[in-house]
C-alpha cells in the first residue's frame, strides 16, 4: 500500500525524507525510493531582497551574524517550510500544522506557502488543523515491540476515552446524532478484520442493552451482494484507519442504496471514512504502529458500548441507577486492565508450549465468541499458527473431529449466563485428550488438571467483560510469536492501511 512523503524547506531535508519513510514502513512495502533537488550555489532568485508569499521583502547589508539563534528561533517555531504525507504519522515532530486533502484535490509547495485547487481547479481553503501525533507516540519507549507498547497502553488510551465521559448524550456523536438517533429502528455494521470483530461484539450490546435489531457484515461482502434497504437502519462503518477500502466502498454502496443515516467509528482524524459518514465517533486510541490490531480494537469496544448505551438511554431503556453503574464500570476499567496485563508472566510460559504446535482451536460462548475469533485472527496473523475460533456450542457440529492431544484449545471462560454449558463443552475437548488452556473469570470455579491450563482473570466484568478478556489472547499472541521469532510488528504479507481492493 503506498506512502508518500515530502517535503520543501530551506534544510536539509533527506533525513526528514528518510525518517518518514521508515515511519510509513509499518503500512507494509516492499520497496522504496527518494529523490532529492539541491540548489545551493549564489544565484540571483537566492539574493537579496528575499520575498516572502509577495508580502514582506526583507533587505540586509552584509553578513547576518546572529544568523544561528535566528536560525534556531525560526526552526523552534517550525515554519521552516512545508512537507506532505500520505500519513501524518510520517511527519510527527517535524510539522504542527495539518491539512487534509479531499478526493481530487490538487496541492502546490513552496517554501513560503501553500496552494490547493479543487477537482475543477477552483482555489479553495481547507481547514488547517493541529497534528496531535508526537515523536513519543512512534517511538517504542521500553518496548521491544510496538504491538507489546499498545497492548500496554490500553489502559491509558481507555482511560482518556472515558474521562470526558460525564453521562451517555447522542452529541458525543456529532451535532446532529439526536435528530438521527429519533428516526433510526435498527443497526447494520460494516467492517473488516479487528474491526468486523469489535462490530461482532457490539451487535450483543446494541441488541440486549438497546433493543435495536443489529446486523453486523463483513465490508466486502456487502458491497457486492443484493441487499433490501430500510431507511430507517443506522449504517455504522468501523475502521482503524479510516482508509479501508472495502469498508469505505462499502459505506458508499449503502449511500446509493439510499441510506442516510450514517455514523463512522475511526481512530484516525480526517480520515476517508470519517468524512464520508453524516455521524463520527472518533476513537481515542492514538496512533497505532504495529499491523496486528490491540489499543484501537479496544477503544472501538468503549466506543460502541458508549453508543449502545446512548441509544438506550435515548429510548428510554436506561435509568439513571443503570447509567451511573455503566458508567462506573467504564472508569474503573483502566484499573481492571492493568490487574489483566500483570497476569503477562504466566501467558509467557503457556506462548512457550503454543509456539511448537501448527495449530489451534479458541472456543467462546455468546458476546465472547467474536473474542474467540479476534484471538484467533491475532495469533495466525503475527504467529503463522494455523487458528480457528468456534462459538463452543458448535464444536459437537464438527470441529470436534480434529481433537486430539496434538490440538490445544483456547478458551474465554468468563464466569457469566453460559459457563455451565461452556463447561460441558470443555468436557467434549478433555475426553478426547486435546490441552486446553482456559481463561476463566476469579469465581468461575475451573481447576487447573493435567491437560487443563487454567488462569484466572482479577474479575469479572458484566457487560463490559469483552474489553479484559480479549487482553490475555492479546498477550498470548504476541508471545508466541517472540517464541517463534516472527516479524511481529510487520507481518508477512500484511498491511496496516489496507487501501485497495
Ligand atoms: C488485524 C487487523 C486487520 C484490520 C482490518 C481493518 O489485526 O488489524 O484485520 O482490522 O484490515 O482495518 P481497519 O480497522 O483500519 O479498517
Amino acid at each position: 500500500m503506498c506512502g508518500i512523503v515530502g517535503a520543501i524547506a530551506q534544510r536539509n531535508v533527506t533525513p526528514v525524507l528518510l525518517e518518514g519513510l521508515r515511519r510509513l514502513e509499518y503500512r507494509g512495502y516492499d520497496s522504496c525510493g527518494v529523490a532529492v533537488l539541491q540548489d545551493g550555489e549564489p544565484l540571483t532568485r537566492n539574493a537579496h531582497p528575499i520575498f516572502s508569499s509577495g508580502e514582506i521583502a526583507l533587505v540586509h547589508n552584509g553578513i547576518i551574524e546572529n544568523h544561528e539563534s535566528l536560525r534556531e528561533t525560526l526552526s523552534a517555531l517550525g515554519r521552516d517550510g512545508n512537507y506532505l504525507a500520505s500519513d501524518t504519522m510520517a511527519l510527527a515532530g517535524n510539522a504542527e500544522h495539518f491539512i487534509y486533502l479531499e478526493e481530487g484535490d490538487l496541492v502546490s509547495l513552496s517554501r513560503e506557502g501553500i496552494s490547493i485547487a479543487d477537482r475543477d481547479g477552483n482555489p479553495v481553503a481547507r481547514e488547517i488543523r493541529e497534528l496531535e501525533a508526537t515523536k513519543a507516540a512512534v517511538g517504542l519507549g521500553p518496548y521491544r515491540h510496538y504491538m507489546q507498547k499498545e497492548i500496554f497502553e490500553q489502559p491509558s488510551v481507555i482511560a482518556d476515552s472515558t474521562e470526558h465521559l460525564v453521562r451517555f448524550a447522542p452529541a458525543l456523536f456529532g451535532a446532529h446524532a439526536n435528530a438521527v438517533f429519533a428516526e433510526i429502528d435498527s443497526v447494520l455494521i460494516l467492517a473488516c478484520g479487528t474491526s468486523y470483530h469489535s462490530g461482532m461484539t457490539a451487535k450483543y450490546w446494541l441488541e440486549s442493552i438497546s433493543r435495536l435489531p443489529t446486523s453486523v457484515e463483513i465490508a466486502s461482502e456487502y458491497r457486492y451482494r443484493d441487499s433490501v434497504p430500510n431507511p430507517r437502519t443506522l449504517v455504522l462503518a468501523i475502521s482503524q484507519s479510516g482508509e479501508t477500502a472495502d469498508t469505505l466502498a462499502a459505506l458508499k454502496h449503502a449511500q446509493v442504496l439510499g441510506h442516510r443515516h450514517t455514523l463512522a467509528v475511526c481512530n484516525v482524524a480526517g480520515s476517508a471514512i470519517l468524512r464520508q459518514a453524516a455521524l463520527h465517533f472518533l476513537t481515542r486510541a492514538g496512533a497505532e504502529i504495529g499491523v496486528a490490531s490491540t489499543k484501537a480494537f479496544t477503544t472501538q469496544l468503549v466506543a460502541l458500548f458508549v453508543l449502545a448505551a446512548t441509544l438506550a438511554k435515548r429510548r428510554g431503556m436506561l435509568d439513571a441507577h443503570r447509567e451511573a453503574a455503566m458508567l462506573g464500570q467504564l472508569h474503573h476499567l483502566p484499573a481492571a486492565l492493568n490487574g489483566v496485563l500483570a497476569l503477562a508472566p504466566q501467558i509467557i510460559a503457556w506462548a512457550g508450549s503454543l509456539a511448537r504446535k501448527e495449530n489451534a482451536l479458541f472456543l467462546g460462548r455468546g458476546i465472547h465468541y467474536p473474542i474467540a475469533l479476534e484471538g484467533a485472527l491475532k495469533l495466525k496473523e503475527i504467529s503463522y499458527i494455523h487458528a480457528e475460533a468456534y462459538a463452543a456450542g458448535e464444536l459437537k457440529h464438527g470441529p470436534l473431529a480434529l481433537v486430539t492431544e496434538q490440538m490445544p484449545v483456547v478458551t474465554v471462560a468468563p464466569n457469566d449466563a453460559l459457563l455451565e454449558k461452556l463447561k460441558s463443552n470443555l468436557q467434549e475437548v478433555r475426553a478426547r485428550g486435546g490441552e486446553l488452556y482456559v481463561f476463566s473469570d476469579a469465581d468461575s470455579k475451573i481447576r487447573s488438571a493435567p491437560g487443563l491450563h487454567v488462569i484466572r482473570m482479577p474479575e469479572h466484568y458484566g457487560l463490559l467483560s469483552p474489553i479484559l478478556h480479549v487482553v490475555p489472547l492479546q498477550l498470548l499472541a504476541y508471545h508466541t510469536a517472540c517464541a517463534r521469532g516472527t516479524d511481529v510488528d510487520k507481518p508477512r504479507d500484511l498491511a496496516k492501511s489496507v487501501t485497495v481492493e
